[in-house]
């Protein structure tokens, strides 16, 4: 066994927010991580955002911001939605650090003495007007096959056939509308034919999943390897090559030396030394990543470490990508959802556990189906395993455990001894075998507690000792499957180390039960997922969505003292109260009224075909796009108001002073249209 894991999932592209489709790899990631944690192993979790590139450049130009403040608002936005879902890394970093640029000057030194780098004139479109040379994706003009307008630089929607940017007819930028020029520029290039030898060895020699080792094999290793370009000219945001003024490294050369960064980081504040978790025999290195990005993973990377000197992957672990209902996921449909938008209707833990149940370690798609989803969670979670603490918990809350542990007919004992299958299948990365081994001793657990049947003895204070043993060996049984599923749902786990007054600190707690012990009172560990969650949550996602984030409370400055103003002048009945109709409503539309000052016009979805509009003087805080999808306030029954654009139906509630400090009222995850408040 060696002495050091260290596990990365690929870094996130600045340039978007995260979604479902990416969660499948870091839960993958995080279960994967505290299982090995959970089972002593010193292992530790690291990952950052990918930030380079002309992607990131661009978005940056047309939101008038610098590309240094762009790539720290979505860091931040990543992480939040990481630790929405639990998912803890080691270190967070970023591919824009001084650690990353030390690696690639390093990295980048050993390539050089290696002979390796060459140098070759590359003409590629470039924008005259956006000063830049162009990727093939802001390229559009007329496919050269079909003559369908409007094609992308690289291949046609319509016609499917590919092509390079320069055949287009009729080329146009999409930065700048300029028709682009050939120009050509010094390209610097690594030679990885030369260690072909070693990449045809190393592919084969188990790091990676057969199916793909057998790919590469078939599709790259058959012929002579390409150079592959490594640098860009300015203008480009990265890292500026050293021994090579005016051209960049190209963002998939610094991207996977952000592993080493985000280890630098993590080594610095730990007091750590990087060699050891780089350079050392006694380190396993695990890359978790999606198939699209195999080839970088598995032929560039391998090539610059070997170059370098560093250790190679152990193991390479590739997933397959995320279908809904057996779809791409899509926006029209709705099932292209953020993370964050998830977060707002539906609990983590959920999602989890359907990964985990779908998860086998293959690199197959993974289907999210959203019927499935919900009866899943329904039946394994909430009916099969929190049910068991439901139904034995409270029991015990003015007793305790039994001072021993009564006999169950081998239960414990059995479900004990399917801790080493379990760790195997988890270990593998088939947690879909880990969950059904869990639900199976939760079935037998189950059965257990039916024919007992608490409730009963619950009734006959002749029966309180019985009552004690039966909820003892119940809750026992519960605890061990808490266990075998914390890598997957901690919240869980942490919630059952609170509730038997034993926190959950290592696999083989699932070995003893616990005997003597107080038990606090049973509170709700997880409730039943509602179907309305889910369509809620498509629907928020099937429109554009709101840009206007809704900051929590409690993470604002503090909440400062308003200026003095009397907080009741004059009480009202409860009855008054009710004469105002207050309702949940939709934006579906928002305008911007060109001859009014502060207001724009709102449509609002009050459920079913049910709408009104509302003029609302909020233009100087809200731009009309930010709006749409979201969910207000609206007051219903205030008396229509003709004005001079249109009639006002209703006003939304806000607060603030006014100008651009108006803040909208929404309501929590849940709320639905048309809905009545009181
Ligand atoms: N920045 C690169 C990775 C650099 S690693 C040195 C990148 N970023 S990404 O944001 O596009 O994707 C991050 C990871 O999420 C990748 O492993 C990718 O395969 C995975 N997924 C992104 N969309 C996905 C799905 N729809 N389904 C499953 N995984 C997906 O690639
Ligand atoms: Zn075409």
């Amino acid at each position: 066994m060696t002495q050091r894991i260290l596990v990365t999932s690929a870094l996130p592209y600045a340039n978007g927010p995260i979604h479902l489709g990416h969660l499948v790899e870091y839960l993958q990631t995080d279960i994967w991580v505290r299982f090995q944690k959970l089972r002593g192993r010193r292992c530790i979790y690291l990952c950052a955002d990918d930030t380079h590139g002309t992607a990131i450049m661009i978005s940056a130009r047309k939101e008038g911001v610098s590309e240094e403040d762009l790539i720290a608002r979505m860091q931040k936005a990543h992480l939040d939605d990481f630790t929405g879902f639990d998912i803890e890394f080691d270190n967070y970093g970023s591919t824009n650090s001084e650690e990353t640029r030390q690696i690639c000057q390093e990295v980048w030194a050993a390539l050089r003495k290696a002979d390796l780098v060459v140098e070759k004139e590359v003409t590629q479109l470039y924008d005259p007007v956006a000063g830049t040379f162009l990727a093939d994706r802001f390229v559009k003009g007329t496919c050269p096959y079909c003559k369908t307008p409007d094609q992308y630089g690289d291949n046609c929607e319509s016609c499917g056939r590919t092509y390079g940017p320069s055949d287009l007819i009729d080329p146009k930028s999409t930065l700048s509308g300029a028709t682009p020029e050939l120009r050509s520029a010094r390209h610097l290039f690594v030679s990885i034919e030369k260690l072909h030898g070693f990449l045809e060895q190393w592919t084969q020699s188990g790091s990676l999943q057969p199916e793909v080792a057998n790919y590469l094999k078939g599709h790259f290793l058959n012929q002579p390897l390409l150079d592959w370009d490594i640098s860009r000219p300015a203008p480009y945001f990265g890292f500026e090559i050293p021994d090579s003024p005016g051209n960049y490294w190209y963002v998939w050369f610094d991207a996977p030396i952000g592993y080493i960064g985000s280890t630098l980081q993590w080594c610095k504040r730990h007091g750590e030394r990087l060699d050891d978790w780089w350079r050392n025999p006694q380190t396993e290195i695990h890359h978790f990543i999606g198939k699209d990005i195999t080839y970088f993973h598995t032929l560039f990377w391998p090539a610059m470490l070997k170059t370098a000197g560093f250790n190679l992957p152990a193991k390479v672990h590739i997933h397959g990508f995320l279908t809904v209902n057996g779809q791409k996921m899509s926006k029209s449909r709705g099932t292209f959802v953020r993370a964050a938008t998830y977060l707002k209707h539906l609990d983590p833990a959920y999602l989890r556990y359907y990964y985990a149940s779908k998860l086998t370690g293959g690199v197959e798609d993974i289907d999210l189906n959203l019927d499935e989803f919900a009866a899943k969670v329904n039946a394994d979670l909430v009916g099969n395993v929190v049910n068991l603490a439901a139904r034995t918990a409270k029991f015990l809350a003015k007793t305790g455990l039994s001072p021993e542990y009564p006999d169950d007919g081998g239960l414990f004992a059995q479900a004990a001894a399917d801790g080493d299958a379990i760790a195997a299948a988890y270990d593998e990365g088939d947690y879909n075998r880990a969950m059904r081994l869990v639900l199976a001793a939760g079935d037998r657990a189950n059965q257990f507690i039916e024919r007992s049947a608490p409730w009963n003895l619950a009734k006959d204070p002749g029966k309180a000792r019985q009552l004690q043993d039966v909820s003892t060996i119940g809750l026992n049984l519960f605890r061990q499957l808490a266990i075998y599923l914390a890598p997957v749902l901690p919240r869980l786990a942490r919630q059952t180390g609170e509730l038997m007054n034993q926190p959950i600190t290592g696999w083989d707690d699932a070995k003893t039960p616990l005997v003597g012990k107080p038990v606090r009172r049973y509170e709700h560990m997880m409730v039943r997922l509602r179907r309305e969650q889910v369509d809620a949550m498509i629907e928020e996602s099937r429109e554009k969505e709101p840009a206007v984030e809704t900051t929590p409370a409690a993470a604002q400055d503090s909440d400062a003292p308003l200026k003095a103003e009397p907080l009741v002048e004059n009480y009202i009945s409860i009855d008054e109260f009710a004469k105002v109709d207050l309702r949940i409503a939709r934006i579906v539309a928002a305008e911007d009224v060109p001859e009014a000052k502060k207001l724009l016009k709102l449509t609002l979805s009050l459920g079913g075909d049910v709408r009104r509009t509302v003029f609302a003087g909020i233009k100087a805080a809200y731009k009309p796009e930010q709006l749409v999808g979201r969910l207000v306030v609206c007051v219903v029954n205030l008396a229509p108001r003709q004005m001079k654009f249109g009639l006002s139906e209703g006003m939304v509630l806000a607060s603030g002073p006014g100008g651009s400090e108006v803040y909208l009222l929404s309501p929590d995850a849940g709320a639905k249209p048309g809905e009545r408040i009181h």
